[in-house]
């Protein structure tokens, strides 16, 4: 049998991805009936952080206590990888002793080379191209709370980015159309938007981008590794934050999301997260319930 890896949407078939979200949501009733749900006791994940992280820690590190098991932090200031240890043999090690593992990293070819060097599941917890954990959560808060994505409008404003190109990856997996409003020289991966040419379109206008759409997402303009570009980012990002005004110009039920942490006042208004469209604390908090799913579906392949 094959060890099944998580690296991006992809790697999951779009009915499996549809289970998984459904669990994602018996999984977070069960957490809150306060149901005691321990199938992985003595498992134990490693966590590895190449860079900063809130909500993806607590909720890998609280969702193993949860299952019965255990998390590891690892940081590469501690490590043997930050002091050049090859990846490949890192993994061998890493993967003889533990039952999973999780990695943050820059470069998405490290985590496929620590995949395809691992005896047990590697989960992707965000790299330069791809943030597929994110996904998950946003694709519950959407299910939870307006049902059925496929056939719906979606509007990405802003960097073509890491999220940006995970939500192609969903277009394509959930089955919905996606416009992304992005500056010039700020798209997403061409080849992507390429190959999903049939449902992604990519757009200057963000009052056009959110024309009937049913969920409008955004994200930082600078994401972690560019902060010296930050200012740069902010005069071409100008004309591109997600307001209240900008999401009148959306269907009538659309609901707004972002991954956090937001910069408000940057590429969302000051009080966007408090409107009632947002359910961006929602999707947040939905890391840990669909990351739970994730975790039992690749413990159980
Ligand atoms: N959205 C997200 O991945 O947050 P963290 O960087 O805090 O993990
Ligand atoms: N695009 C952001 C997402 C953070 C969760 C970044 O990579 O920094």
């Amino acid at each position: 049998m094959t060890t099944r890896h998580f690296l991006t949407l992809l790697d999951l078939s779009p009915q499996e991805l549809k289970t998984l979200v459904q669990r994602a949501i018996e999984l977070k009733r069960m957490q809150r009936a306060g149901e005691i749900y321990e199938p992985f006791k003595n498992r134990v994940m490693s966590m590895i952080f190449e860079k900063s992280s809130t909500r993806t820690r607590v909720s890998f590190e609280a969702g193993m206590a949860q299952f019965g098991g255990h998390a590891m932090f690892l940081s590469p200031r501690d490590t043997q990888l930050g002091r050049g240890e090859p990846v490949a043999d890192s993994a061998r090690v890493i993967s003889s002793m533990v039952d999973i593992v999780m990695i943050r990293t820059f470069s998405h070819e490290l985590v496929q080379e620590f995949a395809a060097n691992s005896s047990v599941p590697v989960i992707n917890a965000l790299t330069d191209d791809y943030h597929p954990c994110q996904l998950l959560a946003d694709m519950q808060a959407f299910a939870e709370h307006r049902g059925d994505i496929t056939g719906c409008t979606v509007t990405w404003i802003g960097d073509g980015n890491n999220m940006c190109n995970s939500y192609i990856n969903a277009a394509r997996q959930f089955g919905f159309k996606l416009n992304i409003a992005c500056p010039e020289g700020f798209e997403p991966d061409a080849a992507l938007v390429e190959a999903n040419a049939d449902r992604v379109t990519v757009m200057r206008d963000p009052v056009a981008a959110v024309k009937n759409s049913s969920l409008v997402v955004t994200d930082v303009w600078a994401s972690m590794g560019q902060e010296e570009e930050q200012k740069q980012r902010e005069a071409a990002f100008a004309s591109y934050q997600v307001n209240e005004a900008l999401l009148d110009k959306a269907a009538d039920d659309v609901i707004f999301m972002h991954c956090l942490p937001a910069h408000r006042g940057e590429e969302i208004s000051e009080t966007l997260l408090d409107d009632p469209r947002s359910v961006a604390f929602d999707e947040a908090e939905n890391r840990l319930h669909a990351q739970k799913a994730l975790i039992e579906f690749l413990l159980t392949q």
